[in-house]
């Protein structure tokens, strides 16, 4: 027998503001017609002022607490993955569990910006199947609007902001590919490519937030030659073929990187989770917010097989097989 961390329910919040294409071509010279077919992206999220990351992280976990049945006293490890934190420091992650009423257990933030939610998901299982926790509240929250430069219409068209957790459980069970939990989770870094994609401040260097740079199109050909791999490298880890999959689950970055890594594994749309028309890239936050969806519609049920997996800046890349 082994442990392996079962999913016991998610949650997502997004903010009320909605932003659409059609406003965001009066702020910058962009059209709606060039946003949507560039990236698939129809609107996205903006946090309210005021309204901070552990805000809306707050709400996508109770949600996901109140989907898993499971009160904050019983989660002893929260994970946040997040590239916007609420401050330097403390973590958001604390910030999280105190607003959730908890004074037990460990919190801390994960930073691999949009591959972090694969990051804080492998983090909270190598410690559950160590044994060092047993229930974990693994959450991915952004408010990327905060660190755009809404001048660039090459950046600012493609993020949202947003949030969504979900709550894993050890559990024993033989350790077959048809058990429940994390199969497995696989992680990559090249922070040779910085570059490509990186704020432009932080605390150290320039005593400010800084604003999101990028080369879009290296970005775009990176992502799919990474994710590509890395899908291949997890299945492949697990004896598995693309037609085992139920459902893929990525990062929301654009719905052209979406279509193509659908494509080199054979899989029809159908079998594929979208929400960048809606969210656009919310960084951290895009692939508990696409489950929660998928989950909470009926298309994700109990015992099919998620293939999660992400790509963002360092680069980071990462991707976990998932049996809901
Ligand atoms: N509206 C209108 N025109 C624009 C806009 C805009 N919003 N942005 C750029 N353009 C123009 C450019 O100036 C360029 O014009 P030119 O040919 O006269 O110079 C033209 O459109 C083409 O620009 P490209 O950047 O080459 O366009 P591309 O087809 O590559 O699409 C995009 C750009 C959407 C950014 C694409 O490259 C992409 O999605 N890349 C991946 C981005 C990504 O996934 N980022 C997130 C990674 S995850 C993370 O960690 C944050």
């Amino acid at each position: 027998m082994v442990i392996r961390s079962e999913a016991l329910g998610c949650g997502a919040y997004l903010p009320e503001r909605v932003l659409t294409n059609q406003e965001l071509a009066t702020l910058v010279d962009t059209s709606d017609e060039w946003i949507r077919a560039r990236t698939g992206i129809i609107e996205r999220r903006i946090a309210a002022e005021g309204e901070l990351t552990s805000d809306l992280a707050v709400k996508a976990s109770e949600a996901a607490l109140a989907a898993s049945g499971v009160t904050p006293d019983e989660v002893d490890l929260i994970v946040l993955a997040t590239a916007t934190p609420d401050y330097t420091f403390p973590s958001t992650a604390t910030t999280v569990q105190a607003r959730l009423g908890m004074d037990h257990g460990a919190a801390f933030d994960v930073q691999a910006v949009c591959s972090g939610f694969i990051y804080a998901l492998a983090t909270a299982d190598n410690f559950i199947r160590a044994g060092q926790a047993g229930t974990a509240l693994v959450i991915g929250a952004e408010t990327f609007s905060r660190i755009l430069d809404w001048t660039d219409r090459g950046t600012c068209v493609l993020f949202g902001d947003g949030a969504g957790a979900l709550v894993i459980r050890g559990a024993e069970c033989p350790g077959a590919s048809s058990d429940r939990g994390v199969l497995s989770t696989h992680l990559h870094s090249d922070g040779r490519q910085r570059d490509l994609l990186y704020v432009d401040g932080g605390p150290s260097s320039t005593q400010t937030v800084g604003h999101l740079r990028m080369e879009g199109r290296e970005v775009f050909r990176h992502a799919v030659t990474n994710l590509a791999a890395v899908v291949n490298e997890a299945l492949v880890a697990n004896g598995l073929e693309p037609d085992d999959i139920d459902w893929l689950v990525p990062h929301q970055a654009n719905q052209r990187i979406l279509d193509a890594t659908a494509r080199k594994l054979g899989m029809p749309a159908e079998r594929v989770i979208s929400t960048v028309a809606r969210h656009a890239n919310t960084s951290a936050a895009s692939v508990p917010l696409a489950l929660a969806e998928a989950v909470e519609d009926g298309r994700i049920k109990r015992g099919d097989l998620l293939l999660l997996e992400a790509m963002g800046g360092g680069f980071t890349w990462g991707a976990s097989l998932l049996r809901w």
